[in-house]
């Protein structure tokens, strides 16, 4: 089968000017698209900020006969999210791809946390990704084409110790990904997340014995995959670490269904069938959760 290119595509990626989403830039350049790789330069928590970790990538683009501009603008504002795109149609006249990949660290355990460790960490992660996606989902529709990737984390998913502001944002960003999957889904849009594990800068205190299989460049296949116009993959989360990739799904068990009185106790009768992960069910959309309950009442 015929190689992965994005001949004629604009991509466009936030936080491309390290880890992650440098490695994706530089993917999408060798594979033919034309970058927008915005970052805003900053340190891991997100202080400070310069455009030259952008321009250094879009260097390194240029050097491998790419074509690539780059932005310094925050994801975090609307106004920012405009720029971003905008530059894009600037520099390329449009936008097929969306990479959504800034990220800092505020961690503290929840007790402890401030309105400003909440605040930064939503704003640039989930509020973020709405920002810059807004204004390209506006094109996209227009053109009836276009792919959103959203950066999720096991932090969220499966929750971890002192990230509640940021496991909420990426969990969040599942939310976000899901409905924009079923209002894009008419138009030929798709948007799916990954949850990557690998060794950057923020993570490099983290991963241990395990760091040494887990480089950054082993999670883009998975975004040059999803990007790609073949790929059918709408409305779904990805974990990707050190090559291995698998599905992550939200699964409703078969549970009870009480016909008569349902009260606190009957609820503690049932905990054990409730929790019973024997025979769920997957469904992709609250239609399928509503005809699994309608079968439940025997009306479906
Ligand atoms: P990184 O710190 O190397 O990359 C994040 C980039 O985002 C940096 O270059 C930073 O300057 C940029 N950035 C931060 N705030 C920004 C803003 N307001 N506007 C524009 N750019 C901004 O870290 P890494 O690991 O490459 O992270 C990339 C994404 O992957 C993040 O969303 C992170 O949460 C996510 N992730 C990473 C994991 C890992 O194991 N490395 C695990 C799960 C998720």
């Amino acid at each position: 089968m015929a190689d992965l290119g994005f001949d004629g595509k604009v991509a466009i990626v936030t936080g491309g000017g390290g880890g992650l989403g440098r490695e994706h830039a530089l993917e999408f350049a060798r594979r033919g698209a034309r970058v927008v790789v915005n970052d805003l330069g900053g340190a891991v928590d997100g202080t400070g900020g310069s455009v030259s970790a952008a321009q250094a990538v879009v260097q390194e683009i240029e050097a491998l006969g790419g074509e690539a501009v780059a932005n310094g603008d925050s994801v975090a504002s609307i106004a920012g999210g405009e720029a971003i795109v905008q530059s894009a149609i600037d520099a390329f006249g449009q936008v097929d791809i969306v990479v959504n990949n800034a990220g800092i660290l505020r961690d503290k355990s929840f007790h402890n946390m401030t309105d400003e460790q909440i605040t930064s960490v939503i704003d640039v992660h989930l509020k973020g990704a709405l920002y810059v996606t807004l204004p390209a989902w506006k094109l996209f529709r227009e053109q009836n084409s276009g792919v959103v990737i959203n950066t999720s984390s096991n932090s969220g998913l499966l929750g971890n110790f002192g990230q509640a502001n940021y496991g909420a944002a990426k969990m969040g960003l599942v939310g976000f990904t899901r409905v924009l999957a079923a209002e894009g889904a008419k138009r030929g849009i798709r948007a799916n997340a990954i949850a990557p594990v690998a060794l950057t800068r923020m993570t490099e205190d983290l991963l241990g014995s395990m760091a040494e299989q887990l480089e950054p460049k082993r999670i883009t296949p998975l975004v040059m995959y999803l990007a790609h116009e073949s790929c059918p993959a709408n409305g779904q989360v990805y974990s990707a670490a050190g090559g291995t990739i698998a599905k992550f799904f939200v699964g409703l068990t078969q549970g009870t269904s009480r016909g008569g009185e349902i009260t606190a106790e009957t609820v503690r009768d049932d905990w054990d069938e409730i929790n019973n992960e024997d025979g769920y069910i997957v469904p992709q959309n609250p239609a399928e959760e509503f005809a699994k309950l309608l079968s439940n009442w025997g009306v479906g």
